[in-house]
C-alpha cells in the first residue's frame, strides 16, 4: 500500500504492550501489534515510548529569550517583570521579535512541541509584536502550530487604548482574546473587564484565555465571574483561565462552591508550575506557599487542566529549556502529584489535555490522527518525566523534523558495565 513510515514496536501513553504505527499522506492509518508491509522509512522504537507531540498551553513568545534587556530582573516579582517589559517594549521591532521568536520555535520543535498557544502583548500601540508573531505563525506553520492571544498586559480597562488595541489585533487575525482582570485597578474593573472580554469573544465566535487571578490574594475571584459569564453567553467549552494562583489561598468552603461552577462552565484551567512556584508567595515570610493551583481537586471534578511553560529567559523568568516535561516534573513536585496515575495525569496536563484546549484537529495516535508524533527516550510517561527524556525524533505529518541522539555515558569503572542509559 506504499507506507510512507512504520515505527515498529512502540509503546504510548494508551498502549502498554508494544505496537507498530503507519504513516501514509501525512496521517496514520493503522496501528497494530504487527503490521506486515513495507515503508519508504522504518524506526524501530524498541520498546521506547511514541507520544503525540507536547502541547504548550501557555507562552510568552513576543518576550522569550530577552532575557537582560534591557536590564535583569533583581527582585524576581512579577511585578517588577511587568514594569521590565514596560522597559523594554519602546525598544522592540517587528524584526528583533520576531527572530527571537522564530529561534525558541526551532527550540520548541527540538523538544517535541506540536503546538504553542502564545499571549501577544497589544497595549503597545504599534502593534509590532501582533505582526511579528502573526508572520512568525505562517511561517512556522508547516512544522509548529502557534495559537496568538490578544494580551492586554497593562489591563484592558487600565490601559487607554487597550481596548481599540484588542480589537485590532483580533481585526488582524488574532485568535483567541485575552485579559489579566486582576491587574485592573479595582475588583469592580476587573469584573467588568472579564465582561467586555467575554463579549467581544461571543460576537466574533472566538475563545477566550483570560490571565486570570495570578495573585496570592484569596479575594481575587475574577473566575467566578469568568465562569458565570461563561454560562450567560454560551461559551462552554471555548474558556481557558490561567494560573488561576489565587484558588490556592482561598477558603476552602468557597473553592468547594467555586470549582463545581468553574466544570459547569467547562471552562479549562491552565497552571504554569516553573512560574507559579517562582513567582508566587513572594510576599510571604515563612511559611512560604507554593501558589500554584488547585490541580488535583480542578481535574478531579472533571476540569481539563493544562501545564503551560508561560516564559523562556524573558523579564519574569531566566531559565526554562522549552521542555514541557520539565513543565510537567515541577508540577509533580508542586502539587504533590506523585502517584502514579496522578503523574500520568500530569504528563497527560502536556499533551492531550492542552491538545483539547487549543482544539486541535487529528491530535492523537488513531487511526486517521496526523502523524504527529515524538519518540523518547523512555519506556513509560512517568520515566520520561523522571529523566526528561531526550527526544529520539520528533515526526511531523510523517516526517522526522527533528532528531537528537540517546544520552548514554560511557564509564571506564573496573567490574562494572561499560554504558550507562539513563533510561534503564
Ligand atoms: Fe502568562
Amino acid at each position: 500500500m506504499g507506507l510512507d513510515l512504520i515505527v515498529r514496536r512502540a509503546v504510548t501513553p494508551k498502549r502498554a504492550e508494544p505496537h507498530d504505527i503507519a504513516v501514509k499522506d501525512g496521517r496514520i492509518v493503522e496501528v497494530a501489534p504487527t503490521i506486515e508491509a513495507a515503508a519508504a522509512q522504518e524506526i524501530d522504537a524498541d520498546g521506547r515510548l511514541v507520544t503525540p507531540p507536547f502541547v504548550d498551553a501557555h507562552f510568552h513568545m513576543d518576550a522569550t529569550l530577552s532575557l537582560g534587556l534591557p536590564r535583569f530582573n533583581q527582585s524576581g516579582t512579577l511585578l517588577e517583570g511587568i514594569a521590565l517589559w514596560g522597559e523594554l517594549k519602546p525598544q522592540l521591532t517587528q524584526e528583533a521579535v520576531a527572530d527571537r521568536a522564530l529561534k525558541y520555535c526551532d527550540l520548541a520543535v527540538a523538544q517535541g512541541i506540536g503546538a504553542i498557544r502564545t499571549h501577544v502583548d497589544v497595549c503597545d500601540d504599534r502593534l509590532l509584536a501582533v505582526e511579528a508573531l502573526l508572520q512568525v505563525r505562517e511561517q512556522v506553520r508547516p512544522h509548529l502550530d502557534l495559537q496568538l492571544v490578544a494580551f492586554p498586559q497593562d489591563g484592558f480597562h487600565r490601559s487607554a487604548n487597550a481596548p481599540a488595541n484588542l480589537k485590532r489585533a483580533l481585526d488582524m487575525g488574532v485568535d483567541v482574546v485575552g485579559g489579566i482582570p486582576h491587574f485592573e485597578r479595582t475588583m469592580a474593573d476587573g469584573a467588568a473587564s472579564v465582561r467586555a472580554l467575554c463579549e467581544i469573544a461571543a460576537d466574533r465566535g472566538l475563545p477566550v484565555d483570560m490571565h486570570c487571578d495570578e495573585t496570592d490574594d484569596p479575594m481575587s475571584r475574577h473566575i467566578e465571574t469568568l465562569a458565570a459569564e461563561t454560562i450567560r453567553l454560551g461559551l462552554q467549552g471555548r474558556v481557558a483561565g490561567s494560573h488561576l494562583t489565587s484558588m490556592h489561598s482561598m477558603d476552602n468552603y468557597y473553592v468547594s462552591k467555586l470549582i463545581p461552577l468553574i466544570a459547569e462552565a467547562r471552562v479549562s484551567a491552565i497552571a504554569n508550575p516553573l512560574i507559579n512556584i517562582t513567582i508566587q508567595g513572594r510576599h510571604d515570610t515563612y511559611p512560604k506557599r507554593r501558589g500554584m493551583t488547585r490541580v488535583p481537586e480542578l481535574a478531579a471534578a472533571g476540569v481539563t487542566v493544562a501545564f503551560g511553560q508561560d516564559c523562556v529567559m524573558d523579564p519574569w523568568y531566566s531559565l526554562g529549556t522549552g521542555d514541557m516535561l520539565d513543565v510537567a516534573h515541577m508540577a509533580v513536585h508542586v502539587a504533590q502529584m506523585t502517584g502514579r496515575d496522578a503523574m500520568r495525569t500530569c504528563f497527560d496536563a502536556v499533551t492531550y489535555s492542552p491538545a483539547q484546549i487549543l482544539g486541535l484537529e487529528g491530535y492523537g495516535l488513531e487511526p486517521g490522527c496526523r502523524a504527529d508524533f515524538v519518540l523518547l527516550q523512555a519506556r513509560d510517561p512517568i520515566e520520561a518525566i523522571r529523566t526528561r527524556a531526550t527526544r529520539l525524533a520528533v515526526i511531523r505529518r510523517g516526517r522526522v523534523v527533528a532528531e537528537t541522539p540517546a544520552r548514554v555515558t560511557n564509564l571506564a569503572l573496573d567490574g562494572r558495565p561499560a554504558t550507562f542509559d539513563p533510561a534503564g
